[in-house]
């Protein structure tokens, strides 16, 4: 079993589409084991992405994900990590398959709808910093 942590991001959360991408991670038999909603801070957000500071995209990106609500989750299941990563599709919209969340939704760079951690590591900080040890 591995868990992973997942944002749903405020794009998403303003169209629309909680449970629609939800239910791609439990049709591949994943649990959300916790959840919630919340505008997250500036503190949480430099936490988060702290390998991204001082990237030309960081400060954007910041702004982007403290714009409104987000759901975090943590999803359990075996590969959940791998698995979670490819139910989200590449990162940039235009590389993302069909049949992705990004795929299937991605129209715009920043406003990408999902985050998933992207390795088991990355996955331990992550619910550490939303959910506390
Ligand atoms: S990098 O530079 O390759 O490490 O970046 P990458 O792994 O592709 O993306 C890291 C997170 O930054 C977001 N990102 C951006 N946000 C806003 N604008 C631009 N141009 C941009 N490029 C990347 C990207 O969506 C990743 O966020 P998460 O939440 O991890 O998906």
């Amino acid at each position: 079993m591995e868990k992973t942590l997942v944002i749903i991001k405020p794009d998403a959360v303003k169209r629309g589409l909680i449970g629609e991408i939800i239910k791609r991670y439990e049709a591949k038999q994943l649990t959300i084991t916790k959840m919630m909603m919340l505008t997250p801070s500036r503190d949480t957000l430099v936490k988060h992405y702290a390998e991204h500071e001082g990237k030309s995209f960081f400060e954007n990106l910041l702004a982007f994900m403290m714009s409104g609500d987000v759901v975090v989750m943590t999803i359990t299941g075996p590969n959940a990590v791998a698995q979670v990563r490819k139910i989200n599709g590449a990162t940039k919209f235009l590389d993302a398959e069909m049949g992705t969340i990004r795929g299937d939704y991605g129209v715009d760079i920043t406003a990408n709808l999902v985050h998933g951690a992207d390795s088991t590591d990355s996955a331990k900080k992550e619910i550490d910093i939303w959910f506390g040890l």
